[in-house]
């Protein structure tokens, strides 16, 4: 039987949201105010739920401290303070939320245990998030 383990983190990054697919009044259609040339910030929470089987020797799904290297390596090192736009992974893409949330799931999914994660959940403001899973 699976069990789950799940682990928040916050961190701060700023993006613009804007589509090189759109015209400059598509884009402020699509994305209003979000649209601004400067760019604005969010504190996101992420949330990492990995499941398996309970490991019979050590009564763990996965040892917190290898889950926090892996997000703090894949992820906080990478985003916390930056600004998404600027990043490669994100060049042809627009860094909504949807977006970061798949990317984070793709980058965690290469640093954890294969078949490990189970889902990820981005909240971007107090009202919204995100989740890519499985
Ligand atoms: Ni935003």
């Amino acid at each position: 039987m699976k069990a789950y383990f799940g682990r928040r983190s916050t961190l701060s990054a700023s993006h613009r949201l804007h589509s090189e697919a759109l015209s400059a009044e598509e884009n402020r259609a699509a994305y209003g105010k979000c649209n601004n040339p400067h760019g604005h910030g969010h504190n996101y929470v992420v949330e990492v739920l990995v499941g398996g089987e309970v490991d019979e020797a050590t009564g763990m799904v996965m040892n917190l401290v290898d889950l926090d290297r892996a997000v703090q390596q894949a992820i906080l090192d990478r985003f916390d303070h930056a600004n998404l736009n600027l990043d490669p992974v994100f060049q042809g893409q627009v860094p909504t939320t949807e977006v970061f949330t798949k990317v984070i799931f793709e980058l965690l999914d290469k640093a954890l245990p294969a078949g490990s994660l189970d889902r990820v959940r981005v909240e971007e403001t107090e009202n919204n998030f995100f989740e890519m899973c499985r």
